[in-house]
């Protein structure tokens, strides 16, 4: 879901904030120079690491790494959503809102629809401890789980009956209206409507804030439909949401991996034995919301699906709906459980030692990636291998991420015998402007006078007002920096976090954080002269090698009238 919040709003809201006191709200910092300093709010240290810079109105942690505006620490720290993120500094900057960003922002918590399923909640609960609910207990006790996790869960209990529900709701003064907005009720012609969950056990749904926003119902042993779930409502949208996400953020502050299972019954039975880090999606493909969604509280995510072709498939679906957003320092890996098993029967029969022993041998995602592409190939044979590549080629053209996309082509270089460099080339790269191509550079191999321009400009924005040296060539170095100068140009007064405010979502944002909290060790006065030095020695050095390759390719063939005409910049350029 992309929003569109105008660029010069999100500016205003940058330049009206004060980055100092959206962390020192949260963290207690301490003035050092011009610096503010901390122990890092994101990994457990003794000596702070954690650098707030009032002047670039950016943070950065010299210890793990993290680093950002207000934007991002809202985000990372308070794991609000970016637009959340902005609403709620433009709140604290006295900021009227554009009408875009409201119409874009999830609709107005209605606290009425909240109240009412808490109230649901509480009535389906106090139905599980009922002497009519005996078949309902006996069964979650059958399969495995304590009255600690059913309180956990809330689970409970809808009576059979068309409308005890829609009594208990009225005396609580709710409208039958509400009731059918919050799914609970169905109605019927002639001003009637019934329950719409009976005879049930009651799994709530919560957000990551506790609040109740939808249920599944399960039938007591067998019957159709196995599970009855909420339709969609003001308050729910099934492809946001996660099974167990607000129990296991509640018990985690770090979450170092999390399991990604299917079912209902397969997260309480994980939780029932000990492996609280896990969520379920609602019977719903693996979104890409989703994968957005953990990625914001973990690194590490296991897909644990049954054990059947439709476990394979969607994991495999998951996957390519990774893919193209994946960052190489997030790591997504897949379990395959035997045939006809699920987490929770699998964990229930063979314990959590085994389970853990499980996930210790879970495929990588180029493991996985490779083998559910060979299937069915012979590889000794050059025309499979020949296949292999094609149906790979399609899936890596939609990555961003380059250092992922090396670690897939070298994986799949030794099963197509082919070295991985030209499998690099092969990939068409699908040629968006602009950020699309940026984001291919890596940073880490670039040339060292480009990062010191960059740690200039980024420090320093308004020194590239000054620079004259024209910046021609084509390689995404040169198209960062010229991105660069051409955004100063256009913004004078811009600061170091609305610029990288810019490249948030780019692969390149750690390493230019990293870049605009660097100290850079020379004399104010002596900034512009350095930045101007290494921008002309960057371009010459860019200019050198174009003209020889240029010389040296008119030594063997004419050169096309565009070669001649590039070959004169450059000549012009030195
Ligand atoms: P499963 O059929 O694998 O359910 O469907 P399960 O969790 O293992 O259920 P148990 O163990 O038989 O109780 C996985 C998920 O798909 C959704 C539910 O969210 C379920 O947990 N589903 C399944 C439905 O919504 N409706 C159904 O009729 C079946
Ligand atoms: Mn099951």
């Amino acid at each position: 879901m992309t929003t569109h919040i105008p660029r010069e709003f999100i500016d205003q809201v940058l330049n009206q904030t004060n980055i100092v006191d959206v962390i020192d709200n949260v963290v207690s910092l301490k003035k050092l120079g011009a610096n503010y300093k901390a122990c890092c709010p994101f990994h457990d240290e003794k000596s702070p690491s954690f650098v707030v810079s009032p002047a670039k109105q950016i943070y950065h942690c010299f210890g793990c790494g993290v680093g950002g505006n207000a934007i991002s620490f809202l985000i990372e720290h308070d794991h609000m959503s970016f637009i959340d993120a902005i609403t709620e500094l433009a709140k604290r900057a006295h900021l009227t809102i554009p009408q875009s960003v409201m119409q874009a922002a999830p609709v107005k918590p209605r606290n009425d629809l909240y109240e009412l399923m808490q109230q649901a909640t509480q009535f389906y609960e106090m139905q599980l401890k009922d002497a009519q609910a005996a078949r309902a207990k006996a069964y979650l006790i059958n399969r495995g789980l304590s009255g600690v996790v059913a309180k956990q869960f809330s689970l409970g209990f809808a009576p059979n009956s068309w409308d005890a529900l829609i009594q208990h709701l009225r005396d609580q003064k709710f409208s039958l209206e509400d009731m059918i907005t919050a799914g609970l009720v169905t109605p019927k012609d002639h001003n009637k409507a019934f329950d719409k969950f009976r005879d049930r056990i009651m799994f709530p749904i919560h957000d990551r804030q506790g609040r109740v926003i939808a249920f599944g119902g399960r039938i007591i042993d067998q019957g159709e439909p196995k599970y009855l779930n909420s339709p969609e409502t003001p308050i729910f949208h099934k492809s946001n949401e996660l099974y167990g996400i607000y129990q296991c953020l509640k018990l985690h502050k770090n979450l170092e991996e999390v399991i990604l299972v299917e079912g209902y019954m397969d997260v309480l039975a994980l939780v029932q034995q000990g492996v609280t880090n896990v969520v379920g999606t609602l019977g719903t493909a693996t979104t890409e919301q989703h994968l957005q969604l953990l990625f914001r509280y973990t690194d590490k995510l296991i897909f644990c699906f049954d054990g059947d072709s439709a476990g394979k498939k969607a994991a495999w679906r998951a996957l390519t709906i990774a893919l193209p957003k994946l960052k190489s320092n997030k790591t997504l890996r897949f379990v395959f459980l035997p045939e006809n098993e699920d987490p929770d029967t699998f964990i229930r029969q063979k314990g959590k030692a085994h389970f853990d022993a499980t996930l210790q041998q879970a495929s990588t995602l180029s493991e996985f990636f490779i083998q559910h592409l060979s299937e069915g190939l012979n590889l000794n044979i050059a025309d499979n291998r020949a296949q292999l590549l094609h149906n790979a080629n399609q899936f890596l053209q939609t990555m961003t991420d380059v250092q992922l996309q090396r670690i897939l082509c070298q994986e799949l270089s030794h099963q197509v015998r082919l070295p991985a460099s030209e499998i690099m080339a092969m990939i068409k790269t699908s040629s968006a402007p602009g950020s699309a191509i940026l984001s291919r550079i890596s940073l880490s191999t670039m040339p060292s006078n480009l990062r010191k321009a960059l740690a200039i400009i980024l420090q320093y924005p308004s020194h590239a007002l000054s620079i004259t040296t024209p910046i021609v060539g084509a390689s995404p170095n040169h198209l960062l920096l010229k991105q660069l100068l051409a955004l100063i140009h256009d913004h004078p007064a811009i600061t170091t976090s609305g610029i990288l405010e810019r490249w948030r979502d780019e692969a390149e944002w750690k390493e230019l954080i990293a870049l605009s909290a660097q100290p850079l060790l020379i004399a104010e006065k002596g900034l512009e002269q350095e930045l101007q030095d290494a921008i002309y020695k960057m371009v010459s050095e860019e200019a050198s090698q174009q003209i020889d390759a240029l010389i040296a390719k008119a030594q063997k063939v004419p050169l096309t009238d565009d070669e001649k005409q590039r070959l004169n910049q450059w000549l012009k350029t030195r």
